[in-house]
This record gives structure tokens, sequence and C-alpha cells, in this order.
């Protein structure tokens, strides 16, 4: 059974405040490239694996490939065709502290693997240090698989494994880490943690990211069925004093109320306030979805408008103690 939390960001319409962008707490990598870079639209530097993991080889995707994607971060990548466990060393962390870890995973036949007739997915699994984070199922050379969890640092290294399960070789183009402010994420402690499975910006009209937003959280634009979307051109700040998850602007700048409304929408702030389900919700067996219902109170002159919501899983973490980092495992 699987748990999951949700948070929602509803917004009433206050100053901002502009904080300095800080990327202490960020490493970037670009897997399989031994150069060093500074990426156009976030202006990160995104380093090689040198210094991170000895094992594995690099290798970059197929020509025919680079041409239909525009993120260069894909176009090398790091394969392990060897050992049954292979980790990023990801340091340094503080320990107790929370950070964001991405995983990318663009094939692009790097290794003529999909041009074979009989071609089987590739499959084979993620753990941070030695918990286990998800099996990932490879079926397209030419898609961008990506994958982001939450988690406590428990030691000065946070490790990232790809562990071969006998389905195809383990690969990886992109490893990003993010230091988090620690109440942000409250279901993220020493004995769980979170695999993102949605974060969407409603009615928003293109991707945001940092330096937007300052953790670097990836905000996909989302159209919620039934709803309309609404915008103001005036910044909008997470209000600090009742707001856990430091929304950027551009992303409470866009919302959705339910199309159903007639009415102007006026609202008088411009602040947000971010809704956590009280406990992680566990998924009862015989249904296959959650049904999530704003209700504008009876006294409410405003529609119910959202702005933003997350979605986790909520997965153990193993306390085994043994190395991370020792094959074996
Ligand atoms: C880390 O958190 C654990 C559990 O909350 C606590 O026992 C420990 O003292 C903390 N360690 C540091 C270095 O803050
Ligand atoms: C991998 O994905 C494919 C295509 O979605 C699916 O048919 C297959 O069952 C998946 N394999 C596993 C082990 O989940
Ligand atoms: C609302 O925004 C979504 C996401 O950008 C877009 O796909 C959709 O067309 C928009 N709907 C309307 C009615 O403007
Ligand atoms: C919310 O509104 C729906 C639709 O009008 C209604 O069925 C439901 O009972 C309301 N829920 C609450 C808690 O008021
Ligand atoms: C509006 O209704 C809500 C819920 O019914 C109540 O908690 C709130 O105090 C009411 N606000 C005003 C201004 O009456």
């Amino acid at each position: 059974m699987e748990k999951y939390c949700l948070a929602l960001a509803v917004m009433s319409f206050v100053v901002t405040s502009v904080y300095g962008q800080d990327t202490q707490g960020f490493i970037s990598i670009d897997c399989g490239n031994t150069n060093s870079f500074v990426d156009e639209s976030t202006k990160l530097t995104y380093t090689s694996d040198d210094q991170y993991i000895d094992s594995g080889v690099n290798a970059n995707i197929a020509s025919n490939y680079k041409s239909t994607i525009s993120l260069v971060t894909l176009f090398s990548l790091r394969s392990f065709p060897s050992g049954d466990r292979n980790c990023y060393n990801l340091n340094p962390v503080v320990r107790n502290s929370t950070y964001l870890i991405r995983v990318g995973l663009y094939h692009g036949n790097y290794d003529s693997y999909f041009s074979q007739q009989s071609k089987k997915p590739i499959l084979f699994d993620l753990y941070i240090g030695i918990s286990k984070w998800k099996t990932v199922n490879i079926t397209d050379a030419g898609y961008y698989y990506m994958y982001e969890a939450i988690t406590v640092a428990l030691g000065e290294v946070l490790y990232v494994c790809l562990v071969n399960t006998g389905q195809g070789t383990p690969f990886i183009s992109l490893l990003e880490m993010r230091q988090m402010k620690s109440p942000l994420y409250p279901y993220v402690t020493v004995t769980q943690f979170g695999d993102l499975y949605a974060r969407g910006d409603a009615g928003g009209s293109k991707f945001t990211r940092y330096p937007n937003d300052k953790y670097d959280r990836i905000w996909i634009p989302a159209m919620i069925d039934e709803w309309t979307n609404i915008s103001t051109p005036q910044r909008v700040s997470s209000d600090f004093a009742e707001s856990l998850s430091e929304l950027p602007s551009a992303v409470l700048q866009t919302a959705v109320i339910p199309s159903n409304y007639f009415g102007h929408v006026n609202p008088k702030y411009l602040s947000a306030k971010t809704i956590y389900t009280p406990k992680p919700q566990n998924m009862p067996m015989d249904l296959d979805r959650y049904s999530i219902t704003l209700n504008a109170t009876s006294n409410s002159t405003e529609p119910a408008l959202l702005n933003a919501f997350e979605i986790y899983s909520i997965l153990p973490v193993d306390t085994k103690m043994v190395d991370p980092a020792d094959s074996k495992i």
C-alpha cells in the first residue's frame, strides 16, 4: 500500500521581498561529461562525475537523438556495465538537513541497445543510501525519465546508488542535489523520505525552476479539468509567517478557479497559504484515485482557488548499520 501526502498552495492575493540567490548546498552533475559548464537558463554550474564516483564509463547519446532534445545535460551519460551497485557520494552535506535529489535518465540509444530487434525494457533500481527508492523501467530511448526525492541526510555524505538487477545496464544522465530549508517538508524525517509523484503549477503556462524557485523545484504547468485559469501580473509572495512552502511568485501568479464561478475574482491579498494533508493518506486497495475537494465557505465572496500542488509517496528509510557504498548489500 502506498502512502501519499499532498500539499496545496492556496492563494489569497502582499508585497514580496526579493531574497538573495544562494546556491550553497547545490550539487549539479552532468554525468558522463568531462567538462564543467554553466547552464544558460539557470546559470548553475554543472560539473563532471569525477569527484563523486570512481566507477562507470562515459558515453554520448546517438547523434540522431541529439537533434530532438534541447537539454544539453542529456547529451552525455555514465553507464555501469560492471558492479552490482554503483554509488555517487554527494558531499559535503549537513547531517540532519533536508535535500532534494533529482535523477535524470535519457538513454538516447547510446549503446545501440534500442536498435536490436527484441528490445526488452531496461530495468534497474535506484537507492538513496541503503533505502530502496524505485525501480526504473526504460522502454523508450527518446523519453526523458526524471525522478525526485526529498530526504534527510543521515551523515556527511548522501549516497545515490544504481543497482543492477540483471535486466539491463544501469545508466544516468543528470544528478542534482539541492539543500532545502528543513521545515518545508514536515513529513520528511530521519525515518521516512518522499518520492515525488507530481508537482504542478495550476493554470501556469511555462516551467518554473531556479532562480525563480530558490530550491530549484521544477513546477510543471498543470491544467485541471473543469477549472479555469486565472493570473495576475503582480508579484505574489509566500507569506513566510503562514506558508511552509516558499513558492516562487511565478507559480503563485497563476491559479485555477471553478469554471462555474460567475463573478469577478478580486483577491485582496497577494500572499499564499499552504495546506498539507494532516497525515499521509493510505491508498485503499479498491480505489485507483484520490479526490481532493476545495469548497468555498458559504460566506465567501470569492471562489475556491488553487495555485499549486505537490504529491509525494512516503517511503521508509532503511537504517541498517552498513556502509552504503558496500557492493555486497
Ligand atoms: C539528528 O537528528 C536526530 C533525530 O532527530 C537526533 O537524535 C540527533 O541528535 C541529530 N544530530 C545532529 C547532529 O543534529
Ligand atoms: C515496463 O513498462 C512497460 C511499458 O509501460 C510495461 O509494459 C512493463 O510491464 C513494465 N515492466 C515492469 C517490470 O514494470
Ligand atoms: C490553462 O492553462 C493550461 C496550462 O498552461 C493550458 O494548457 C490551457 O489551455 C489553459 N486553459 C485555458 C482555458 O486557457
Ligand atoms: C463541497 O461541495 C460539494 C459540491 O457542492 C458538496 O457535495 C460537498 O458536500 C461539499 N463539502 C463540504 C465539506 O462542504
Ligand atoms: C465564514 O465561514 C467559516 C466556515 O463556515 C467560518 O469559520 C468563518 O468564521 C466565517 N467567517 C466570517 C467572516 O463569518
